[in-house]
């Protein structure tokens, strides 16, 4: 076998999405696509935004000399500038064109966060249930993944991450709103985590930072606003992309923002602009760096999304599921009637519908739920999910 003992063990340990993947291809070539209900991935349906199509428009149509060139690698000068100036507004922290570096993604951003950050053996605390990519973003860098398990509502659990912090915690990851719970978490719960990390920060003699994955930011319902993690703790870097908020999932473009109180703000600026070059990425798509730039005040129409997740809680609750309703992004992550979430995978998948375990996000006995699909699909699926809990 060519191929290394690790990555070959990682790719049986994310298998799970993929799985559902390939389960969805066969079933529909089996049964007709409109029968099958396929939640299981968090692709966004949303169309992006007439002022991103505009802009995207005006560039291709009057081209500025050398735009597909190589630029600076932490991306164009007036394109971080009005990134900072709306992030400035949104978050109300001071923050610069300097502290900004255009990334592929959020995957791209947290990978060149990780890399400037990690020695080998360095510890990255994520808090479980958690977006199964960590765990490999952690590793490409020579980290070492620690678990923390929120609390049973899906908050954070401060005690937890007290007692998971070593000499050796570089960082800790989190992502709110969440991916799989959909929990945004609070401004206060938030600024408990910040005094907490202070406080080791200064026993451990060095800053651990919070990497902010943030990318359904914008994605939020009930009228809440996601809070600034800057104004929580200074050693912050809040990474986000436009693959949710403006439907650009394809074309890898997003951004990472180093918070203006980060002790080592300076040193990650350099650091980071370097690890985007040296990881291969060597700058993000200079197309659509040009076309998010003017629009970062839009998003996709988040009321249908807000639709859609009243639609499918509707659906769980008809089907007597328990859950807890999700302040934001597009998921669902109710509990399984009994503990064996892999079983009741297969009992949906009878039924033609298909979600992922929730063992695969580090919390077995529930089941990861997208929202992002359309309402036939969600009505469509009430019957299996009543049979499916009927036969429990
Ligand atoms: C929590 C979380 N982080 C990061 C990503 C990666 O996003 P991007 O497409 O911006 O790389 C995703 C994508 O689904 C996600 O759910």
């Amino acid at each position: 076998m060519a191929i290394s003992k690790k990555t070959e063990d990682f790719m049986t340990k994310a298998s799970f999405i993929r799985k559902m993947f390939e389960e969805g291809i066969r079933m529909r070539a089996e049964v007709g696509a409109e029968n099958v209900f396929d939640f299981s991935l968090g692709n966004p349906i949303l169309e992006p935004p007439q002022e991103f199509q505009k802009a995207l428009r005006d560039l291709v149509n009057q081209p500025a000399a050398g735009l597909h060139r190589y630029m600076a690698n932490s991306g164009y000068p007036e394109v971080r500038a009005k990134v900072a100036v709306f992030l400035a507004q949104d978050t109300g922290a001071a923050v610069s064109a300097d502290d900004i570096i255009m990334t592929c993604g959020a995957g791209g951003g947290l990978n060149v966060a990780l890399k400037s950050l990690l020695d080998p053996n360095d510890e990255v605390i994520v808090v479980a249930p958690y977006f199964p990519e960590y765990r490999f973003y952690i590793d490409n860098h020579g980290g070492k993944q620690v678990i923390a398990e929120s609390a049973e509502d899906f908050n954070l659990d401060l005690d937890t991450i007290e007692q998971s912090i070593t000499g050796h915690t570089k960082a800790i990851i989190l992502n709110s709103p969440n991916n799989p719970t959909g929990r945004m978490y609070s401004a206060e719960s938030l600024s408990e985590l910040g005094d907490l990390l202070l406080r080791k920060s200064s026993q451990i003699g060095h800053p651990i930072s919070i990497l902010s994955d943030e990318p359904y930011r914008k994605i939020v319902y009930d009228g809440l606003k996601t809070p600034s993690i800057f104004a929580a703790y200074p050693h912050t870097i809040l990474i986000t992309s436009h693959s949710k908020d403006l439907g650009l999932a394809g074309e890898r473009i997003g951004y990472a923002a180093i918070s203006p109180e980060h002790a080592d703000r300076k040193d990650l600026r350099g650091a980071m602009t370097f690890t985007n070059r040296t990881l291969g990425f060597v700058n993000a798509p200079a197309l659509f760096q040009q076309a998010v730039a003017g629009v970062q005040t839009a998003s996709v129409p988040i009321e249908i999304y807000h639709e859609l997740r009243d639609m499918f809680c509707q659906v769980l609750s008809q089907a007597g599921l328990q859950y807890i309703k999700p302040q934001g992004a597009f998921y669902l992550f109710p509990k399984t009637p009994n503990d064996d979430d892999l079983a009741f995978v297969q009992a949906l998948q009878k039924q033609h519908i298909l979600v992922v375990p929730g063992r695969g996000f580090g919390r077995p006995g529930y089941i990861r739920i997208s929202f992002c699909v359309t309402k036939k699909e969600i009505e469509g699926a009430l019957p299996g999910f009543m049979k499916v809990m009927k036969g429990m």
